[in-house]
């Protein structure tokens, strides 16, 4: 359910639409404030490792708030909040990757400093994140998208090259949170990433690199 803030915004978010057309496609869904993470407890780290596993079939169940705030803040989450240095390592400290949440409702940013989901864009693009089937059931499809631009000085094959390499510390952070809360999950790179670009209108220096599924198990 809406909280009071959520629906205050979902106001605020009609404003914006009526006053700038361009930002309708965004502003058609609310910024959702996650519950702050739950930092302790889950399965001891070795029997979270022997349970780890990929599973591609999913309950149409969404995640409540508190897992999917668990569930993102162990992906890639701040773990150091002095620095805002975070759960997953990343090359240079460049920090390049950022996660999209596809699901039946539409597309959300997550944003770990305030730890909450930014609208990108309403509609469900599930079926568009891979070329699987089971990819259009899964209640969550995480796309790991890269901004090629904070990794200045670097040709663009390292960038695709480390992008990747951060891509797969992320997804590895959400396969133990996985095993820990009972849930399948499928770290995945059959897709197009150009057309998933596309569809969520990513800007020229950013790019697709993998996606993971994410629900209860069928
Ligand atoms: C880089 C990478 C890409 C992958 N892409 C896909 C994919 O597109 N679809 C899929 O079903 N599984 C994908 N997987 C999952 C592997 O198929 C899976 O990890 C492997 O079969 C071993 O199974 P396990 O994860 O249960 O140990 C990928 C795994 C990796 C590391």
């Amino acid at each position: 359910m809406m909280t009071r803030r959520e629906a205050h915004r979902t106001v605020l978010s009609g404003a914006i639409l009526a006053a700038a057309p361009g930002l309708a496609q965004a502003a058609a869904l609310p910024i959702i404030d996650l519950p702050a993470p739950q930092t302790s407890g889950g399965k001891p780290l070795m029997q979270a490792i022997a349970e780890r596993r990929s599973v591609r079939s999913f309950a149409p169940r969404p995640l409540p708030g508190e897992i999917l705030s668990n569930l993102l803040w162990a992906a890639y989450g701040i773990n150091r909040p002095a620095s805002g240095d975070r759960t997953a390592p990343s090359w240079r400290h460049f920090i390049a990757l950022e996660i999209h949440l596809a699901t039946a409702e539409g597309v959300w940013r997550y944003e770990p400093k305030a730890h909450r989901l930014l609208p990108q864009r309403p509609g469900d693009i599930r079926a568009a994140t891979g070329s699987q089937d089971f990819v259009a059931q899964a209640p969550l499809n995480l796309i790991y998208v890269a901004d090629g631009e904070r990794m200045d000085d670097t040709p663009a094959a390292e960038r695709q090259l480390y992008a990747r390499v951060d891509a797969a510390f992320i997804g590895q952070n959400v396969y133990l949170f996985a095993a820990s809360a009972g849930l399948a999950t499928v770290f995945r790179g059959a897709l197009n990433a150009g057309k998933l670009g596309q569809i969520l209108s990513l800007p020229p220096s950013q790019f697709v690199t993998f996606a993971q599924s994410v629900g209860y198990p069928a």
